[in-house]
């Protein structure tokens, strides 16, 4: 290799690795890696550039590590393995993904625009198979998404998966959904036609059948490490007296007795998913793999599933420990060196002040937005939006360089995850509106519209989330039968109220197919037995095709939701206010409204919405100084509003109001 830039390197790593045991690792880690672009046939400029992006992360990678397997006597082992890897990640990675790293590297906000809109959906229940999915590119161009999140896919256990989640190999497709080779069709066609993948990495456990598991169960030692497995029930009661329960309907407890090893076997979620040991920095190298692979399939953003139980400690509850943090950012600078272009969404349903903790471009740069999508739930429950005031105006703003994924729905049930302190200060008894919204959502107050079915129930501590779909909760089912045109009304208006919000209030807003023209519930889950015990499938419902035909049909009901919500995703995409996250909110006297201000590079929209059935004044002085101005527009409606008298807004209203 030339020497003059074997000494450019040296320098580099002289100047730019700080840590003195990191960078005398590095000296003697680079060295040997000369065999390698070798044997490879790695180009001078090809291996100077990767190890170039090796130095600038350096630091963080090996301080990473060493906080979580520097104690191991043969940690230094374990260092090379993991570069190794990486570099073998890079290696694998198909040159016009390279470009787009390229690309994202000079343009590292590219996950802030508001050109950004995604979709969720499962394969099977949305088009059957992959092959049938790429033919549906025309109808998420047509409703204008950008970002496309397809439910896990891989080989999975038979029987109950989870939805997916139990995977027993993550470098294969389901084969009822076809291929690998199907995946990277797809998405070439959808790199194309502009539109983002998103896959899961489902990295807290396997599913029982996983290779590991599989290995672990017929006595192999090396892989019962890649798990937590005990003899008797001693560790494990030690470690339940500070643990909750996820799934207490499912089974109580979170370790399940294996019947073939005659031992405990430590499961979070499902008896058949085996929660993976990260203290093992051998399950951090082999699971880098599969995410290296995963990435190099053409995945934009990969959604890191279930974040908060990756790091157990005996006499902790074991979520959001702080090692679960240098895991996930160990993994993300891994994938600065490997596949820079691709970044994180993590998937915290927790407390609001550990969802944030998750939240860095150094960690996740995006996170689902659990706190926002159960109070725009709760302010539409009550009519009133204190609580949801409070929560954006201490918890809408993030750090640098990262950003939110909103949502109103998603594959999974509703928690109320908002802080009690906030609830307190604005005059709200925590525990006991969490007894009235389960009750409102699951239909039992009087006088609810919602339609939404009780999940995972703990009889203990009257613990309770909610399934059901956007439009069933927001009243469309109960006003389908009682017939009523009036109720059918309001039900609509509550659903593209709340679209209305998660698409404006600043982040990516996330629909999940189905919500985009009202699907309802469908009960029928309870036929098939792998889904009947679990009641978030009655709200992934099988697409109905036949439906479509109704969407450009004035009258229908469908029709109408899927026409709006398109048109609040063009303007939105076409309205630089709606890019980044910079959001200030309106004091408004009603509490029934919320407003606030979105400014991006000097553009602003003020919105506007009324959370109840009755007609609700602002006044327009407000407007005049919020949006520095005495005429707007409203762009959804079109209409002029001028400040010379108050402004009213019928029953849940909203507007997207712009100066002219
Ligand atoms: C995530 C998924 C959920 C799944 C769980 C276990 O929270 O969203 O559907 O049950 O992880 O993998
Ligand atoms: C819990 C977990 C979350 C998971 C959900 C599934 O809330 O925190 O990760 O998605 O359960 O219901």
């Amino acid at each position: 290799m030339n020497a003059m830039l074997t000494n450019a390197l040296m320098h580099a790593v002289r100047n730019g690795v700080k840590d003195s045991r990191a960078q005398s690792a590095l000296n003697r880690l680079l060295p040997k890696l000369e065999s390698f672009w070798e044997v490879e046939n790695v180009s001078q400029q090809e291996a100077d550039e990767i190890q170039m992006r090796i130095v600038q992360h350096w630091d963080d990678l090996f301080g990473y590590l060493v906080h979580l397997y520097g104690d191991q006597w043969d940690f230094f082992y374990h260092l090379e393995q993991i570069l190794h890897t990486i570099i073998r990640g890079w290696r694998m990675r198909p040159e016009p993904l390279k470009q787009d790293d390229e690309n994202r590297i000079n343009n590292p906000e590219w996950y802030q625009s508001e050109k950004l809109v995604g979709g969720a959906l499962y394969v099977d229940l949305f088009s059957e198979n992959l092959g049938e999915l790429r033919k549906q590119i025309p109808y998420f161009q047509d409703l204008g998404l950008s970002y496309l999140h397809l439910m896990p896919l891989f080989a999975v256990r038979p029987g109950n998966n989870d939805g997916g989640y139990a995977i027993s190999n993550y470098r294969s497709v389901d084969p009822r959904v076809g291929t690998i080779d199907d995946l990277r069709l797809l998405a070439d066609d959808l790199r194309e036609a502009g539109i983002l993948l998103v896959l899961d990495f489902v990295f807290n456990h396997t599913a029982d059948d996983h290779y590991w598991a599989q290995q672990a169960q017929s006595g192999n030692e090396e892989y019962q490490k890649y798990y937590f497995i005990f003899p008797d029930r001693e560790v494990p009661d030690q470690y339940e007296r500070t643990l909750r329960e996820i799934f207490p309907t499912v089974r109580r407890g979170n370790f399940t007795w294996h019947d073939g090893m005659q031992q405990w076997v430590w499961t979070t979620f499902n008896s058949f998913q085996w929660d993976l040991n990260y203290r093992n920095p051998e399950v951090f190298r082999a699971m880098l793999s599969e995410m290296l692979f995963i990435a190099n399939t053409g995945v934009d953003l990969l959604r890191l599933d279930a974040v908060a139980f990756i790091w157990k400690q005996m006499g902790t509850n074991c979520e959001n420990l702080p090692e679960a943090h240098t895991l996930i950012r160990a993994f993300n600078s891994c994938v600065r060196i490997a596949a820079p272009g691709l970044v994180f969404k993590s998937e915290a349903i927790v407390h609001p002040d550990d969802v944030v903790r998750y939240i860095s471009h150094k960690e996740c740069q995006t996170s689902y937005n659990p706190t926002l999508m159960a109070l725009m739930w709760e302010s539409l429950a009550t009519r009133d939006t204190k609580l949801l005031r409070r929560s954006l105006a201490r918890r809408h703003k993030l750090p640098e360089r990262t950003t939110w994924v909103n949502y109103l729905r998603c594959h999974d049930d509703i928690g109320w995850t908002f802080d009690d302190a906030d609830a307190a200060a604005v005059g709200i008894e925590a525990f006991g509106h969490r007894q009235f919204l389960n009750a409102f959502y699951t239909g039992q107050f009087e006088g609810s519209f919602a339609r939404g079915v009780p999940f995972q129930h703990n009889p203990d501590n009257g613990d309770m989330r909610i399934s059901g779909t956007l439009a069933s909760l927001a009243g469309l089912e109960q006003a389908i039968e009682a017939e009523s045109d009036d109720l059918k009304e309001l039900a609509i208006r509550r659903i593209l109220l709340l679209n209305a919000m998660m698409l404006s209030v600043g982040g990516i807003p996330l629909v999940y197919l189905g919500e985009e023209w009202g699907a309802l519930n469908d009960y029928d889950f309870v036929k098939d037995p792998a889904k009947a015990g679990d009641t978030r499938w009655v709200h992934r419902p099988k697409m109905q095709w036949k439906f479509l035909d109704e969407l450009g049909d004035d009258g229908s009901i469908r029709g109408r939701i899927y026409r709006s919500i398109r048109k609040l995703i063009a303007i939105r995409k076409m309205t630089p206010a709606f890019g980044g996250l910079d959001m200030e909110l309106l004091v408004l006297e009603s509490p029934h409204l919320l407003g606030y201000v979105r400014q991006h590079e000097g553009n602003r929209v003020i919105v506007v919405a009324n959370f109840c059935e009755h007609s609700q004044e602002i006044d327009s002085n407000r407007l005049r100084t919020a949006g520095m101005g005495r005429f707007f527009e409203d762009l959804y409606s079109g209409q002029t509003i001028t400040t010379s008298h108050p402004l009213t807004l019928g029953p849940y209203e909203f507007m997207w109001l712009h100066r002219v």
